[in-house]
């Protein structure tokens, strides 16, 4: 390699760039890398710390994220010289001279991405959108909401849940390395990364391999997004439209609510199999304690509206979770592992507390109970419950 000075990047109106250095990350980019930094940081956070408490922002921040790759995919057509794709397109022989290179101390210096960095951010890219796109899989699936619930099964999103926590520790562990990555070019080279990632400019080594210069086109990338997000929106609102997968329907029957809503809140039928409720209709005349015995003329009607209705016909969360009593006390939804373990979390004070009137009272805290959805959402516990 011959010493050469690095060609200054056509700019519109460039602004001054001190002697010795060289714009290399654009607007553009700069603006992707932290904005991405922090939705990631958010999303990140709220998943480690209360997913459920924080859902809506853990579910913002990763659609942020989505939305600043698929910028980045087009400013990878569309930006200056070191933002496309193909300043930083390196083959598996390049990348295998690399990481040999590196492992015997003497790299070569890139202005841009060397073909180590660039593959760690190929894969970060696809880490993220990997994430976002598991992650609105399984809150399709598991909680009935946003653009996939008329689409996916709760197993599916069993599945989705599993690759998106997989995914995301793929992501951190990927930004682990990049900052690995950074801290060696910083110490090893007294290059401030860092730095250049805010301000553009990097100073240029001697013998540093620029980009082919490439006049950015933000008019062209802005129609390009525009259109994207556009499209992508009118997508997600269609989608989202739909009836979900697997729903019970809202209404509730009158006799039902009449008979089995006398001394409690009367469960959504979704929330228990028709095994147990079979074993509660023919057990009412010692159910749990009392005589709830009910007008002999409504049995049929009970059971025939019980067992169309029950667990084994929807695929709720709830459905799934709750249907699955403990054995040795099948008849209580609220015996169900998944039931006592959120619900571990309660004090029983505040079961016991008039304003919400025991466990079964399931309408007090779930403004969506009646409709067996018992979403994350939809959760206010009455202010009284605590005193
Ligand atoms: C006479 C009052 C009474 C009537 C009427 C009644 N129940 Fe109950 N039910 C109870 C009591 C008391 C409990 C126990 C509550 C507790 O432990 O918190 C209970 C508990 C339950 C539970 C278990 C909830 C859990 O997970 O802890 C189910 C399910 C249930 N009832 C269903 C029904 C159905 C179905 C009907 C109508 C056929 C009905 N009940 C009518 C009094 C009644
Ligand atoms: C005192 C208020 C209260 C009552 C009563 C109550 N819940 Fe809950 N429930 C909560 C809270 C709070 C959470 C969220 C816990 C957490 O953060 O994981 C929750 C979570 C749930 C979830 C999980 C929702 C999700 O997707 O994260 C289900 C399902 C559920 N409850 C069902 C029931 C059923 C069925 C009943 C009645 C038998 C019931 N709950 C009664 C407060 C209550």
């Amino acid at each position: 390699m011959t010493a050469q000075p690095v060609p200054a990047q056509p700019q519109t109106s460039p602004p001054p760039v001190a002697a010795g250095e060289t714009r290399v990350w654009d607007l553009g980019v700069r603006g992707f890398h932290w904005l991405t930094v922090a939705s990631f940081l958010v999303a990140s956070a709220t998943a480690l710390t209360d997913p459920t408490r924080f859902f809506l922002v853990h579910v913002l921040s990763g659609t942020f994220v989505l939305v600043f790759v698929a910028f980045r995919a087009i400013w990878g057509f569309t930006g200056s010289s070191y933002a496309r794709f193909s300043s930083f397109w390196f083959t598996p022989a390049q990348i295998v001279d690399r990481l040999r290179e590196t492992l015997a101390g003497r790299e070569r210096r890139y202005v841009g991405h060397n073909p180590l960095g660039a593959t760690m951010i190929y894969a970060l890219l696809a880490a993220l959108v990997a994430t976002v796109a598991t992650g609105y899989v399984a809150m399709g699936g598991f909680l009935k909401a946003g653009p996939f619930k008329a689409l996916v099964t709760f197993d599916t999103a069993a599945l989705a849940r599993g690759a998106h926590s997989l995914f995301a520790y793929g992501a951190m562990f990927l930004v682990g390395f990049h900052l690995a990555g950074v801290a060696l070019e910083v110490l090893r080279h007294r290059e401030p990364l860092v730095r250049a990632m805010v301000t553009g400019r990097k100073t240029s080594a001697p013998n540093a391999r620029p980009a082919r210069p490439a006049k950015a086109r933000p008019a062209l990338a802005a129609v390009l997004f525009a259109v994207l997000l556009g499209g992508a929106s009118w997508a997600t609102a269609a989608l989202s439209a739909l009836p979900a997968y697997g729903v019970p329907p809202p209404a509730t029957d009158k006799i039902y609510v009449d008979e089995c809503g006398a001394c409690h809140f009367a469960m959504p039928p979704s929330i228990a199999s028709t095994k147990t409720w079979d074993a509660i209709l023919s057990g009412l005349g010692h159910h749990f304690g009392e005589d709830a015995s009910v007008d002999p003329s409504h049995v049929a009607h009970l059971k025939a509206y019980l067992d169309a209705n029950s667990a084994d016909h929807f695929d709720t969360l709830a459905a799934h979770a709750l249907s699955r009593t403990d054995p040795s006390d099948p008849l209580r939804p609220t015996s169900s592992r998944f039931w006592r373990f959120r619900h571990d979390g309660l004090p029983k004070s505040v079961f016991d507390a008039k304003a919400v009137g025991g466990r079964t009272s399931c309408n007090a805290c779930h403004k969506d109970a009646v409709d067996g959805i018992f979403s994350p959402f939809a959760i206010d516990i009455p202010e009284g419950a605590f005193q």
